[in-house]
């Protein structure tokens, strides 16, 4: 712990920089840490924020976590989608003695007995299940037919995956046997171990990039806005909870729902459920059942325990975040102790050197591992990670090793402190420091080029099929390929002189190539690999500035340092024409960009016929709609609800998840909930189906 108020405030910084990066690596589907350690980070975070009395708004831990993505419509939960309260293995009590887990949950039944105002001694059944480790989905069945399926998002509104999730066959289409009424079914999809390995396995076949964690993966899947043929990735569910209903008769407990649903066709847990009268059996089935866990086709990160008598959930209530009806006992996720043996210097695709650990083998969730990640070198002080040490590793998502701690106890007097690197390992040239991370910008490092071309071919860029990892490798030695504009200048016949390739091959990589040309603006600005340039932000400006040739001429502009230009795009905080560009992050991505070799790269891209235009959806813009805002709520006569917002769209309209000042018509259905209220209070316009059909011309 440290002592100065200097020092925790320093801590605190890096803390805060350490979580945004890794939040944000989480979002894009690409984590690299376990969970159990950003949790650990998080709390460290928020032990630090009070000490230092933190005001709420300056905090990291008070902003909602916005858990949108463009291009999907939003919609508000008609129950928020809360997250559960942990029993955390961290808890100490008031002399500093960690808290056993058992002793938690006791505490916690005790408070649910007196807050119920029951007797010491009363009965109140648990009901104990796992907790699969997917992502949770809201699906709305009306009359037993699925009629959309909605992410968790931000807990408040999610994103509307109907279509990827009817694809996907995770979930009945139909309840078997309700033909009224409407009912909201929460539960969780995951990809099962063995359907992501058998999925990894084609991937890798065909020489494109594996995926890295089951549940990562399936978030990604949700969320490819072409959902075709996405049965084939073999996605599952289980469904476990009934938020509100209407119309239909349910059974008065947890266990009686899930018997329910399950004789309604439905994905539910069965064996691996456990009715508990008291703490001691609920525990003692958590225990018994994590010791199942790695014979199971599926992740689970821990056991949930609620109270199984749904009479007692109104009187229990809810804070903001947790509801009190249950609690989340996680497992500890399986941590080795091995030496750290030496550390080298991995260059990334932006030329980001990280620090990786060379271990003594070990056996760590039924792998054998030697190598781990360090993510970077301020970690490595902050920890004060020493070659020699004893250190502590875990699997992140299962997969990739981490070092997450250290035993300062065990080192031996003759333990090296890790130095950050004056030189790039691969090109030996000087690299520079920007917050956290440490990067080599030599444009001609080799490591780099290597790294940086994979991206370029991968499927979030260009996504050239059949030009994986080996193929780029051996094409940039054997023809000194450097830039990405140079992959589509190759031949089949420079392909076909390669070893493993032949004629066929070798002309399906150039028709592959050939296709890649047309993707867009955006799709190569996330291919140029530049720092802060991701996914989102990619579109962002691809749409703003609807071609290449613009977007170079105002970065050029914001490079002289025309205040204007600066100002309009990149006010300091973010708030500007692009949401969250924040003025730190604005200098980096221009500076790149109007770089001279950048330009080469565009120049050359548009030489070999790459379209570097923005792809628009053909759009028609309609008068009356275009540039309106549209919030659609309760059920449309003839439309389902995405396609009025489609419709919309393609004319030119916004359709947003809540009512506010700024909304210029609610859509009104049957049913219409609490936004046609709130339009009602707040003076829009209320339309129903057919005047949107007559002002889309369609009426
Ligand atoms: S009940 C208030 N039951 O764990 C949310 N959740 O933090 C109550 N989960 O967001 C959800 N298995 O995504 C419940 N058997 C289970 C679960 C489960 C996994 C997830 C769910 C939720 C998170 C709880």
């Amino acid at each position: 712990m440290p002592t100065s108020a200097d020092e925790q405030r320093r801590e605190l910084t890096q803390l805060a920089e350490q979580i945004a990066y890794h939040e944000a690596a989480y979002r894009r589907g690409e984590a690299e840490i376990p969970d159990s350690e950003f949790d650990e980070m998080f709390e460290r975070y928020g032990e630090l924020a009070d000490a230092l009395g933190l005001e709420e708004g300056e905090r990291l831990d008070a902003a909602p976590g916005a858990d949108h993505t463009e291009g999907f419509e939003t919609v508000e939960h008609r129950v928020a989608m809360l997250s559960l309260e942990k029993l955390s293995p961290n808890r100490r009590d008031s002399h500093g003695e960690p808290i056993p887990l058992r002793e938690q949950l006791e505490q916690w039944y005790v408070r649910r007995l007196k807050e119920l105002e029951l007797e010491d001694g009363a009965r109140l059944p648990l009901l104990v299940e796992p907790k699969i480790d997917g992502i949770s989905v809201s699906l709305l069945y009306e009359g037993g037919e699925l009629t959309r399926a909605v992410t968790r998002g931000d807990g408040r509104s999610g994103d509307v995956i109907t279509r990827q999730v009817e694809e996907s066959g995770a979930v009945p289409r139909r309840l078997e046997g309700v033909s009224s009424g409407t009912l909201e079914v929460r539960g969780e999809l995951y990809w099962p171990t063995s359907a992501f390995r058998a999925y990894n396995a084609r991937l890798a076949a065909a020489g494109e990039r594996t995926i890295i964690n089951p549940r990562n993966g399936c978030a990604g899947l949700m969320k490819r806005k072409e959902p075709e043929g996405l049965g084939e990735a073999g996605i599952r569910s289980f469904l476990y909870q009934v938020p509100w209903v209407e119309g239909v008769e349910l059974p008065d407990s947890q266990s009686g729902i899930l018997r329910w649903l399950a004789d309604r066709g439905a994905p539910v847990y069965v064996d691996e459920i456990l009715r508990a009268d008291d703490v001691a059996a609920a525990f003692a089935h958590c225990e018994a059942y994590g010791a199942r866990r790695a014979t199971l086709d599926f992740d689970i990160d821990g056991m949930v325990i609620k109270i199984d008598e749904l009479k007692w959930y109104g009187r229990l209530g809810e804070t903001g975040h947790h509801p009190h009806w249950g609690i989340a006992f996680k497992f500890p996720p399986e941590r080795k102790a091995t030496r750290l043996l030496d550390v080298s210097v991995q260059v990334g695709k932006s030329g980001k050197l990280t620090p990786v650990a060379h271990l003594e083998p070990v056996l760590l969730a039924q792998t054998t591992v030697s190598r781990a990640s360090l993510h970077n070198f301020v970690e490595i002080e902050r920890k004060d990670i020493r070659i020699g040490d004893t250190v502590l590793v875990e699997k992140a998502g299962e997969i990739i090793p981490q070092v997450v701690g250290v035993k300062k106890d065990a080192r031996p007097a003759d333990a090296r402190a890790v130095s950050r690197p004056t030189t790039c390992p691969s090109c030996g040239s000087e690299p520079v420091v920007e917050e956290i991370f440490i990067y080599c910008v030599n444009p001609a490092c080799p490591a780099k080029v290597s790294e940086r071309l994979q991206h370029f071919a991968s499927r979030s860029a260009m996504d050239v099929e059949g030009l994986g990892e080996k193929l780029i490798a051996q094409v940039a030695q054997a023809y000194s390929i450097a830039t990405p504009d140079a992959l589509f200048g190759l031949t089949v016949e420079q392909l076909a002189r390669l070893e493993r390739m032949g004629e066929k091959s070798a002309q399906n990589v150039v028709d592959a190539l050939a296709r890649a040309k047309g993707r867009g603006l955006a799709r190569v600005l996330v291919g140029l690999a530049i720092r802060h340039l991701g996914e989102r932000m990619a579109e962002d400006l691809a749409s703003y500035f609807g071609s290449a040739e613009r977007l170079l001429e105002f970065a050029a502009r914001y490079v002289a340092g025309d205040e204007a230009a600066v100002e309009a795009l990149a006010p300091e905080k973010g708030t500007g024409a692009i949401e969250g560009l924040a003025r730190k992050t604005a200098d980096v991505i221009f500076a790149e960009l109007d770089s001279p070799a950048t330009r080469a790269v565009f120049a050359a891209l548009a030489g070999h016929g790459v379209k570097l235009d923005a792809v628009v959806e053909t759009r028609e813009e309609v008068e009356g709609v275009a540039n309106k805002t549209f919030v659609l709520t309760g059920t449309l006569p003839t439309l389902k609800r995405t396609e009025a917002a489609e419709r919309i769209k393609i004319a030119g309209g916004k359709v947003s998840g809540s009512v506010s000042k700024k909304t210029d018509f609610v859509v009104a259905g049957e049913e219409a909930g609490s936004k046609l209220d709130k339009a009602q209070k707040l003076g829009v316009a209320v339309i129903d189906e057919a005047t949107l059909l007559q002002m889309l011309g369609r009426g």
